[in-house]
């Protein structure tokens, strides 16, 4: 009764050994990619990977996640050691911040925050002067700012790779760790139907091209007015367009969930919205994810929700701690998703160093 399927697990690897991350072959047939293999890249979109690069990093993710479960006190080969990784965060945060420190340190290297405001990126010194003092000082840097503009600047001017910690627009940090649970719980994502019923916001813009990517069909039910942005909606189609995935726009709630894998929500006033919070609290009050919707939903599905939650207002306590919920293993997931990430575009292994 509690929902998972399959789990795509691997505790050990095939020779009884803990994972070593390295020349392990998973559940699903491929080996799990070695430190490096992203070298340098940034991660600003969902959209910055491709297909078998989202697939791949999964992989890495769900090996990580064994060695940690085997009780693995550093990733192997602590491949982020001698690193130091940038934490710049202008917006409040709990999951992402703490599990960015978190996952750094056990692979081995470690994190400033520079959270605080005290950085003032773009407004106490320019973003291209923050990105070029940056990559002097750090390995990586990871932020939090609401510009999408503001972040893809810090990502020309830097030579160090960038992470999107959350902009207004995306959150391909979520979304990774999203893929990663439903992968877990469903044992697949291709096919899988995901509808997310509200705000057609940055978590879910990051989603829906994630999904397009693994060939999910990612369904939006939203009041009017409150619709994903036209040019990632457009970016999405085409990437389904070449992964088998759908995008779906449109319909109302229970529509929407009557035959879904994944029922997924978020806040309906995203951090920077305050002054619409009554307004939207008026245009969201039918798109609850309550016992009612759920009814509506086939009996397998899965709810999720990126946290914080309002509970309350877009789901309600007997939801979000009701058996069908992922949404903590979503929030341990985004360690070690980004554990995986990190280890990819900012990893060496030992023979190399
Ligand atoms: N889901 C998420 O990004 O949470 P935080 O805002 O607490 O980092
Ligand atoms: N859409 C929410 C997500 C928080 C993790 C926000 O931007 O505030």
């Amino acid at each position: 009764a509690d929902g998972r399927a399959t789990p795509d697990r691997l505790a050990t690897s095939p020779s009884g050994e803990p994972v070593t991350t390295k020349d392990v072959t998973l559940p699903s047939g491929r080996a799990v990619p070695p430190p490096g293999w992203l070298r340098g890249r940034d991660l600003l979109s969902s959209a910055d990977v491709s297909s078998a690069e989202l697939a791949a990093l999964l992989d890495a993710a769900i090996a990580l996640k064994a060695a940690r479960a085997a009780g693995a006190r550093y990733a192997p080969g602590r491949p982020l050691e001698g690193r130091a990784v940038a934490l710049l965060f202008d917006r409040p945060s709990l999951r992402t911040r703490a599990s960015f420190e978190v996952g750094t340190r056990w692979l081995g290297g470690h994190s400033v925050d520079l959270s605080g405001g005290g950085v003032g990126l773009g407004t106490r010194e320019s973003v291209p002067d923050v990105g070029r003092v940056l990559d002097r000082l750090f390995d990586a840097v990871v932020v939090r700012t609401p510009s999408q503009a503001a972040v893809t600047e810090l990502a020309h001017v830097a030579e160090i790779p960038v992470i999107n910690a959350l902009t207004d627009v995306e959150h391909p940090c979520q979304a990774l760790a999203d893929l990663l649970t439903i992968r877990e719980r469903l044992g697949r994502l291709e096919g899988v139907v995901l509808a997310f019923v509200g705000d057609g916001n940055n978590v879910f813009h990051s989603l829906a091209l994630a999904g397009a990517l693994a060939g999910m069909e990612v369904r939006i039910a939203h009041p009017d007015g409150y619709a994903p942005s036209d040019g990632i909606v457009e970016k999405a189609r085409a990437i389904a367009a070449g992964s088998g995935g759908r995008i779906v726009l449109g319909g109302d709630p229970r529509e929407a969930v009557a035959d879904a894998d994944v029922v997924y929500t978020d806040a309906w006033t995203s951090m920077g919205q305050e002054a619409e919070a009554a307004a939207r609290r008026t245009a969201f009050r039918e798109y609850v994810v309550d016992e009612a919707l759920l009814s509506a939903a086939p009996d397998h599905a899965i709810v999720m929700h990126c946290l914080p939650a309002h509970r309350g207002e877009e789901i309600v306590d007997a939801v979000i701690d009701g058996p069908r919920s992922a949404v903590f293993d979503q929030a341990e997931n985004r360690l070690h998703a980004q554990d995986a990430l990190l280890a990819a575009i900012l990893g060496d292994d030992e023979a190399e160093r």
